[in-house]
């Protein structure tokens, strides 16, 4: 028997077609979107590095609230920046903190699903994820400290902590904490497979967050001694399998793009929500190309993000989450 001439052309050739055949696709239901509030501003302010991306005050944020929950995004992943830093990031657990009254003020105002970043590096003088001893990040000591963090975002409404810092045990030291403390109700979606990168750089300016060169730190290089080195593609399975056993309830793979390999492989092993971040310099990229004029951003915003779940994420946090449920409603 001959076989037919095969032809996938026909399969492309109009956009009805193109849409039934096509079995990814992106929805408003994809996205969280990442804000910033921060003291001592009166008025919203553009994060140089991030176009479209604000610094916020604290009366300012139902602006953003409402223009989250009038497009349908599901909910916001809430980043603080303080008016003071110490050694230890007091302000990152105080309950008058600029995360906690931020909290307290998105949970009385919207009906957001509401994720807190929960790390200390904004929060820290020296801008590591933790405390510091005997030249290194303190794992065990910084641990205590995350876990206060936690209970203290639960305390004013986080409906997820997020534990970002890279820290062995974190989830199982917040999981403990938010239990002993009656928030057996909230969730912890870890930043389990987060790799030591350089598309955190417009964050890291955005959040004052940058780990500084200090001197009695001589075993600190950047954040290479407790986030992934790029080049390990096994470990981060095993920081995901950890954190399940731990009891994360969402793992998240970061940044996303340079990492869809891992998402991949984080899919097809795992029975849990896999969260990717688009992080950042991701965003600033395709920002910056398209201001240029070499590619058209709401392409390649789509592309990418489409691509992302593609790879596995069931769900994307994205600087573009606003623009793009705009672009779903349009087309
Ligand atoms: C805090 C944190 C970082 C990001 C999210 N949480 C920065 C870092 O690890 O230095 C990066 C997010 C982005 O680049 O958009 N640990």
């Amino acid at each position: 028997m001959r076989f037919p001439k095969t032809r996938l052309r026909r399969l492309r050739k109009g956009e009805n077609v193109r849409r039934l055949t096509r079995n990814v696709s992106l929805s408003k239901d994809d996205f969280l979107y990442p804000i910033f509030v921060k003291e001592g501003i009166e008025e919203k302010r553009e994060i140089e590095g991030l176009p479209g991306q604000f610094h916020r005050p604290l009366d300012g944020l139902e602006e953003v609230l409402s223009e989250c929950e009038e497009l349908g995004i599901p909910g916001v992943l809430l980043f603080g920046i303080p008016g003071e830093k110490d050694e230890k990031g007091s302000e990152a657990f105080d309950s008058e903190g600029i995360v906690q009254r931020a909290g307290r003020k998105i949970k009385k105002s919207s009906e957001l699903t509401l994720f807190t970043d929960t790390c200390l590096c904004q929060y820290t003088s020296h801008g590591h994820c933790g405390v510091l001893s005997e030249g290194g990040l303190d794992n065990d000591k910084s641990l205590k400290i995350l876990k206060k963090v936690a209970i203290s975002q639960a305390e004013a409404g986080a409906d997820y902590v997020s534990p970002s810092a890279m820290l062995d045990g974190q989830v199982k030291s917040i999981r403990e904490g938010l239990d002993e403390e009656g928030y057996g109700s909230v969730g912890v979606m870890s930043y389990s497979a987060k790799f030591n990168s350089s598309f955190y750089g417009p964050f890291r300016a955005a959040a004052e967050s940058a780990p500084k060169k200090i001197e009695g730190a001589s075993k600190l290089d950047g954040r290479k001694t407790y986030q992934m080195s790029y080049g390990a593609s096994d470990q981060p399975l095993r920081e995901i399998s950890l954190d399940m056993r731990e009891g994360a309830d969402i793992v998240m793979v970061k940044p996303a793009l340079p990492y869809l390999d891992i998402i991949r492989r984080a899919s097809e092993s795992f029975d849990i929500p896999i969260s990717a971040y688009q992080v950042s310099g991701e965003y600033a990229m395709i920002k910056e190309a398209s201001r240029s004029g070499v590619i058209d951003e709401k392409d390649a915003f789509l592309e990418s993000l489409m691509s992302i779940k593609r790879a596995g994420a069931n769900f994307i946090i994205t600087y573009a989450a606003l623009d793009v449920a705009r672009w779903l409603d349009e087309s």
